[in-house]
């Protein structure tokens, strides 16, 4: 029986109409179909789910963007003001600098006009102190400055000239330190300069014209001179060829030196007892040597006569003194002084360096007294004259001032006869 059930069966199978038969295939294709239809569905549900991904992302990055945007904008618009705000403020700083400016130099004109009046005012009193001592002296040591005074000066030449005014200055360098001394020959038409940096040295420097001197790069140009011992102050001279200087040690000698062949040609102890400073704003000069039209001076002051200044007529050969004077002139806020024709012009300035001026003049032969000098204002200056060298061939007075060269030009006028 197993036989025909199989053939029926097979016989039923094969007996069953086609689209019986190809029903499994439809079936299997729809689900085919289904498959990938869902499988294509999968798929773009994965590609949508990137998409929105990716979208997501973008959106995000677009966000940032816009916010970053924004920030920069923002600082930006920060930094304009911040800017801005610095421009404001440099401006009104500007303005605040101007004001200053001018403030300061309303300052300046109102302490230019004290000193004009100041000096008006000294104008009015110039003569003071000079007068006072003077008066002083006539009182107290009457006898004294007769019996040192009382030889008549018999002068060397028929020069009359007084100083007037200043009336012009040039500043030629600055090279050296605070103090010294500068001076052409002042006995010579020698073009040489001669330059005596500080206050105690034996190193001075030749130059051969104030040219080549204002050309020189600090001291380069300038021929070292080597003295055989060191000058003590700023009051040296240079004379016909010779330096005259000043040594200091247990006593004050004045060596003579000759320039040209390099030798001390002669030596003196310099007769006063008990020396002081000559003037109280320069210290460290105890002489001061002076040339003229007359020769040689020497500028000093004693214990003996404390107050005022001395002076004294030396030989320039033979360094002889031949005269002594006590003139009326204080040493105190005395800084330098100068003689001209045998007349003794002090400078005074004050500790804090003011305007210089000579306030006190004593002549030799009586022509000038303080009231009938001029008191001579020096040009506005750095600091203090540490020495006032006059040359008498030049009508110039060589000034050191705080380590500036300057020349001053001086207007002259005739002394009044007797
Ligand atoms: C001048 O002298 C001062 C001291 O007074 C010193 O310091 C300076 O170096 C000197 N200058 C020259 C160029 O010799
Ligand atoms: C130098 O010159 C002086 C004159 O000023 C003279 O007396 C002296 O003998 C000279 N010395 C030398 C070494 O030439």
């Amino acid at each position: 029986m197993k036989g025909p059930r199989l053939s029926y069966w097979s016989r039923t199978t094969d007996s069953l109409p086609l689209t019986a038969q190809l029903l499994p295939f439809f079936a299997m294709r729809a689900l085919l179909l289904l498959f990938l239809s869902s499988l294509l569905c999968l798929a773009s549900a994965q590609n949508q789910a990137l998409m929105d991904y990716l979208e997501r992302r973008l959106l995000a990055i677009e966000d940032r963007i816009s916010t970053w945007h924004d920030q920069t904008g923002r600082y930006a618009s920060e930094l304009r003001e911040f800017k801005q705000q610095m421009v404001g403020l440099l401006e009104n700083m500007d303005k605040d600098k101007d004001a200053l400016r001018t403030e300061l130099s309303g300052v300046g004109t109102r302490v230019e006009r004290v000193e004009r009046e100041m000096d008006y005012l000294e104008t009015q009193n110039g003569a003071q102190p000079c007068v006072d001592v003077d008066e002083k002296l006539v009182e107290q040591e009457v006898t004294v400055v007769k019996e040192k005074n009382k030889a008549k000066y018999a002068k060397l030449t028929d020069c009359r000239d007084m100083i007037s005014s200043i009336k012009a200055m040039k500043i030629l360098k600055r090279v050296g330190g605070a103090k010294g001394m500068w001076t052409k020959d002042t006995g010579s038409s020698s073009s040489k300069v001669y330059i005596f940096n500080g206050t105690s040295d034996s190193t001075l420097y030749e130059f051969r014209s104030i040219r080549d001197f204002s050309a020189s790069l600090g001291m380069s140009r300038g021929k070292p001179i080597e003295l055989p011992h060191p000058w003590g102050g700023s009051g040296h001279t240079v004379y016909n060829g010779y330096a005259y200087y000043v040594r200091e040690g247990k006593e004050f000698q004045v060596i003579k030196y000759d320039l040209q062949n390099g030798t001390v040609v002669d030596s003196a102890v310099f007769p006063a007892q008990d020396q002081l400073p000559v003037y109280s704003l320069n210290p460290e000069t105890h002489i001061d040597l002076a040339a003229d039209e007359e020769g040689l001076w020497a500028i000093y002051a004693t214990r003996e006569n404390e107050r005022n200044i001395c002076l004294a007529k030396m030989d320039p050969d033979t360094l002889d003194i031949e005269q002594t004077w006590d003139t009326p002139c204080p040493r105190e806020n005395a800084e330098a002084a100068f003689v001209i024709c045998g007349t003794v012009y002090v400078v005074y300035n004050t500790k804090l360096p003011s305007r210089s001026r000579v306030q006190c003049v004593f002549d030799v032969s009586d022509m000038v007294t303080t009231d009938d000098a001029p008191l001579v204002y020096f040009p506005k200056r750095y600091g203090a004259h540490s020495s006032l060298k006059y040359n008498p061939l030049e009508q110039l007075i060589y000034a050191w001032d705080d380590g500036y060269q300057i020349l001053y030009k001086l207007a002259m006028k005739k002394k009044l006869e007797v």
